[in-house]
């Protein structure tokens, strides 16, 4: 796990948009693992900026989201489609076709559908570059604390905590779901490239818990731990309570020279 830690959050979108860049540069076709929430708002504001000024192209990109909200019509302003849409995928040439959200209704099979986004996940060669938030209770996609490490796309009850946190984007009375498809904790594990951005002093515990805690089904994010090619790009207050930071800082520092000259995808 690389652990970089920037200035501000503007700071982290930036570096995390140059990440996308570079990897739709060497393989225009890539599949990306997307999220939606507060904490990637600035990086999609820079992907636009990018694709406005013509250095980036979604053209032959597919796109898979980390999860979804349990029968939430896509029209719905509190679903993660509209969220996809109206933040992203109107605003760049992707196909939409070929962007995907683990979806469930009432009349379906949850089981059936999370092996059918897994199967999809796989017919397009597996997610090169996987984008995660974190929960402040250390959860990446809805894998809340307790969830199986081995888990793979599935229902998912949130947390109170969870819904509690995300009750912001609910208006008063607006009913707001219980239930979620999600990727599951090995799905997330499979991408050959993950990238985590966290921002903001509130997630400053489940970091720490994520880098320096032990790797327990009580931090889902800290079976990032077992994965290769993890970047986890944090601001100065997402940062403050890490154990190591000078140390995270020099090994930065030394991998520098290496990323410059062979690039950060260099196992792709
Ligand atoms: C979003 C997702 C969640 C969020 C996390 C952080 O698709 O899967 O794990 O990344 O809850 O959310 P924000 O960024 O709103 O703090």
């Amino acid at each position: 796990m690389q652990v970089l830690i920037f200035e501000n959050k503007q700071k982290v979108a930036f570096f995390a948009a140059q990440l996308f860049k570079e990897l739709l540069q060497l393989k225009p076709a890539a599949t990306l693992g997307l999220a939606t929430g507060s904490t990637p708002i600035e990086l999609y504001k820079e992907l636009v900026k990018l694709y406005e000024k013509k250095e980036i192209s979604f053209s032959k990109a597919a796109s898979f989201n980390l999860d979804e909200y349990y029968d939430i019509d896509e029209g719905n302003r509190n679903s993660y489609r509209y969220f996809m849409n109206s933040m992203l995928f109107e605003k760049i040439d992707i196909n939409l076709k070929n962007t995907y959200l683990p979806t469930c209704n009432q009349y379906q099979n949850p089981g059936q559908q999370g092996k059918h986004y897994e199967a999809l996940i796989q017919e397009c060669g597996g997610i090169d570059l996987q984008l995660l938030g974190i929960g402040a209770n250390g959860h990446i996609g809805f894998n809340e604390p307790t969830s199986s490490l081995a888990s793979r796309t599935r229902i998912k009850s949130l947390t109170p905590q969870t819904i509690q946190d995300n009750s912001r984007l609910f208006e008063k009375g607006e009913s707001q779901p219980q239930l979620a498809m999600t990727m599951g904790i090995a799905t997330i594990l499979d991408a050959k490239y993950i990238v985590l951005l966290a921002t903001g002093e509130v997630k400053a515990r489940a970091v720490s818990d994520m880098v320096n805690g032990s790797l327990s089904a009580n931090c889902p994010a800290s079976a990032l731990q077992m994965h290769p090619n993890t970047i986890v790009l944090l601001d100065e207050a997402a940062a403050s309570q890490l154990k190591n930071k000078e140390y995270l800082q020099w090994v930065a520092n030394q991998n520098e020279s290496i990323v410059k000259k062979h690039g950060y995808f260099k196992d792709l």
